[in-house]
């Protein structure tokens, strides 16, 4: 994008290719200056990732990517376990239904007898599900005591059981940023959904 279309108020005619390379070795610049510590990406599936495994010098530490009960995620995250990329989970209750997110995750039926069979909140059966995949929830609250419950599914003594897995594994999908925005069908970058997210 450029520069005076910071932000999502921008139009698709803005919108130009992403220079992954060149990106890449500038935020490998940063590394190498000290500026950053580790160094990641969001949003990335297999083909750009594989794209900067060609030619980096520092693979990515991270790969951000929506990822909760309703957006699984799994051949993404086999693919950065492959690689050693750590994948975290943004919007991991899918955002509570806000302006970008779904109630897919809140008021799933299968998390709430999850939750009530075990007498916890259904944002922590769905954040466990997350640290149980090896993932990172990146999870937001502006609220003290829910923010501790959710520090709270570290410390479970049962971790989900099989027959919890698998009714999760039932949520039906719903992905929560389609991303349309950054889609321009006559180009110069991505010109359909299928090709951001490949
Ligand atoms: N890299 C990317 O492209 C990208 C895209 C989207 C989001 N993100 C980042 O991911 C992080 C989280 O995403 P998100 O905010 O979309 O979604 P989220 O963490 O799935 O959901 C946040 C919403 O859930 C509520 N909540 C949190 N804990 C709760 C609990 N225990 N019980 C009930 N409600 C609870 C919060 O309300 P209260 O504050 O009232 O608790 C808030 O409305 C953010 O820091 C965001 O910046 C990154």
């Amino acid at each position: 994008m450029k520069r005076e279309t910071e932000g999502l108020n921008f139009t698709k005619e803005s919108l130009l290719e992403f220079d992954v390379k060149g990106t890449w070795e500038a935020m490998e610049e940063c590394s190498k200056l000290g500026l950053a510590k580790s160094i990641g990406v969001s949003n990335f599936g297999p083909k750009k990732l594989s794209q900067i495994l060609q030619f980096c010098s520092i693979p990515p530490a991270v790969n951000q990517v929506e990822m909760n009960v309703a957006w699984k995620q799994e051949k993404l995250r086999e693919y950065c376990r492959d690689k050693g990329i750590h994948a975290s989970a943004w919007s991991p209750l899918a955002s509570n239904g806000s302006s970008w997110g779904s109630m897919a995750v809140m008021e799933s039926p299968i998390l709430k007898s999850i939750a009530e069979a075990r007498g916890t909140t259904v944002a922590q059966v769905a954040l466990r599900w997350v640290h149980e995949q090896g993932s990172t929830a990146i999870v937001k609250s502006f609220n003290k005591e829910r923010m501790r419950d959710n520090l709270r599914i570290l410390e479970w003594d049962e971790p989900l059981t099989e027959d919890e897995l698998e009714k999760i594994r039932q949520i039906p999908p719903c992905q929560g940023v389609r991303g349309d925005v950054f889609v321009n069908e006559n180009g110069p970058g991505y010109t359909s959904v299928d090709e951001l997210w490949e």
